[in-house]
């Protein structure tokens, strides 16, 4: 079974419309990459599978029909999203932080007990739970977001341009981050991404996004070996 699969998917924003009837599946446990330029409509595919703007076509996660339904029912349903930009609270601590993360749970001490397992996981944040996270490095704020968003006990990890801004050696530590948990605790990852070389790295497959449609998709072999692919995307 998919755990997304996406079917003729439209949206945009009043009446521009952005997405064209996009096509696109996240199998269970898949680690799935969409490359795309500046202005491809890549955030707006984020925010219309998140339930954020209103769409039309189909949204399936692990076989729900969930086009319909709300926000907070669709991170129930399994599916948190790491923003772009981050959006964590700066005010807030790294713990509160963490905590607003798991709103969607009914609180008690398994809260505390994940809080306490991805402390161990990214232990930066847990050495400065009790900082505002306006005071992290951008490389800690956007470990946090990733923290946060596990803190809903996701299935599938909408994940957009986490890289932006940050060095490259802090944003190779984080794919190391995101690709241990698809592989150790079997998170499907939906990666948003414009550093193709990077992402095309860690990718099961990928999807090409162009103006608002998707104008290829294959295994990370399969379009780079694709010449103008290969020119237009990885710059080589
Ligand atoms: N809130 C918004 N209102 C109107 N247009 C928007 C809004 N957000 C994005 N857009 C437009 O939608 C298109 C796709 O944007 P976006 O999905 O953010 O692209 P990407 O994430 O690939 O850079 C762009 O032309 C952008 O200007
Ligand atoms: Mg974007």
């Amino acid at each position: 079974m998919s755990m997304l699969r996406v079917v003729g998917l439209s949206a945009g924003y009043g009446p521009v419309s952005v997405l064209q009837g996009i096509d696109l599946e996240v199998g269970e446990g898949e680690f799935v990459v969409m490359l795309g330029a500046n202005g491809a409509g890549k955030t707006t595919t984020m925010r219309a599978i998140s339930g954020l703007i209103s769409r039309q076509g189909l949204v399936e996660v692990a076989g729900d029909d969930i086009t319909k339904w709300s926000p907070d029912h669709i991170v129930r349903a399994g599916v948190a999203q790491v923003p772009q930009g981050r959006g964590t609270f700066p005010e807030l601590s790294v713990e509160d932080n963490m905590l607003a993360g798991a709103y969607v749970r009914h609180g008690g001490h398994d809260v505390r007990d994940d809080m306490h397992k991805w402390f161990e996981v990214f232990p930066r944040l847990g050495e400065r739970r009790h900082q505002r996270a306006g005071s992290l490095s951008g490389g800690e704020q956007q470990m946090l977001a990733i923290a946060r968003a596990l803190m809903s006990r996701p299935k599938l990890l909408l994940c957009d341009e986490p890289s932006l801004g940050l060095a490259p050696l802090i944003t190779q530590e984080l794919f190391g981050v995101l690709e241990r948990l698809n592989r150790d605790e079997g998170l499907s990852v939906l990666l948003v991404e414009q550093n193709a070389n990077l992402a095309m790295h860690i990718a099961s497959r990928v999807y090409l996004l162009e103006t608002g449609n998707i104008v290829a998709s294959g295994t990370s072999a399969e379009l780079s070996a694709d010449d103008s692919i290969r020119k237009a995307y990885l710059g080589f």
